[in-house]
């Protein structure tokens, strides 16, 4: 129902299927006309003002104070259980930091609960000669209610476990479904390279991986539930959420990101009709 009422106030969205709604515009503009709390989970990663081609170089002072305006507003629109994943990596400050994280410069400055770092451990990148090969970014878990957010953590155990029968008092010790993930976790990043490019790879110069957003979108949101990312690239937070049932609203400023963000859920819904259809065809095929 939110997501109808959101379209009811943005009008037509640059893109549309059943459940999701991808606008072509500036995320604060769209955001400040949004009533409060119709959203249960943002997943995003802003600009980080470090000279991309979808940056704009702005001032640091500027910068920041865009990043509050921004999370101030998603604050308003947050549901009081939901919650806001946020990546985001490093800048340099001349005479300070060659490569300071850019939350160190926010985290008191804005209205959400800080529930947890995420470690993001990924394995390749460039290779530092006069210091450490960076190999890790940030997801920052925040929450509008600390007393009471959702953590689906049964749908995000790992079943690798070392000693899966190990027993305390004569009770098998590790839950069956698997362990707690921890809070630093390892994926690829999406590969680029005419060779080694991931599958999922598209032109988007930022995109995130899947298994990342999957991790997140199961363990903080529910089936039925409004995902938001205000900063769409490709539209990979869009395209996970809707193959786990959940409501998508994205807002991309680029019109060439959004039409590839659309394109892409457009390719993930053809492929999925076409597999219902298939189900339907061979009920039995896989017993
Ligand atoms: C780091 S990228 C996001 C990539 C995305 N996570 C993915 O998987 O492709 C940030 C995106 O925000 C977009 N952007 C920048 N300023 C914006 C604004 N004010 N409103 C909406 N989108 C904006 C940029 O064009 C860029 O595509």
């Amino acid at each position: 129902m939110r997501i109808e009422h959101i379209r009811e106030v943005l009008g037509t969205p640059y893109y549309e299927a059943d459940g999701c709604a991808l606008y072509n515009m500036d995320c604060l503009t769209a955001m400040r006309d949004l009533p409060v709390e119709v959203v249960d989970l943002t997943v995003t990663s802003p600009p980080y003002n470090i000279g991309k081609e979808y940056d704009k170089d702005w001032p640091l002072p500027d910068y920041l104070d865009w990043c509050i305006q921004w999370i101030r507003e998603l604050y308003r629109i947050t549901r009081s259980e939901g919650a806001f994943w946020l990546n985001l990596g490093y800048l340099s400050m001349p005479g300070r930091a060659k490569a300071i994280p850019i939350p160190y410069l926010l985290w008191n400055r804005i209205p959400f609960f800080l529930i947890q770092e995420i470690v993001w451990h990924y394995g390749a990148g460039v290779a530092g000669r006069k210091f450490f090969s960076p190999r890790n970014e940030k997801f920052l878990w925040y929450v509008k209610d600390q007393d009471s957010y959702t953590f689906n953590l049964d749908d995000v155990r790992d079943p690798n476990v070392k000693y899966p029968n190990q027993k305390k008092n004569g009770k098998i010790k590790v839950n069956r479904i698997g362990k707690n993930p921890a809070d630093v976790w390892q994926f690829p990043k999406v590969t680029s390279g005419t060779k080694r490019a991931a599958k999922e790879r598209t032109p988007h110069p930022a995109q995130f991986p899947i298994s990342v957003i999957e991790r997140i979108v199961k363990s903080s949101s529910h089936p039925g539930d409004v995902v938001l990312d205000p900063f769409m690239g490709s539209g990979t937070t869009a395209v996970v959420a809707l193959s786990l049932g959940r409501q998508v609203v994205g807002f991309e400023i680029r019109r060439d990101y959004c039409e590839l963000a659309a394109q892409r859920l457009s390719d993930y819904l053809t492929i999925r009709k076409e597999r219902e259809a298939q189900a339907q065809l061979f009920p039995n095929m896989n017993t």
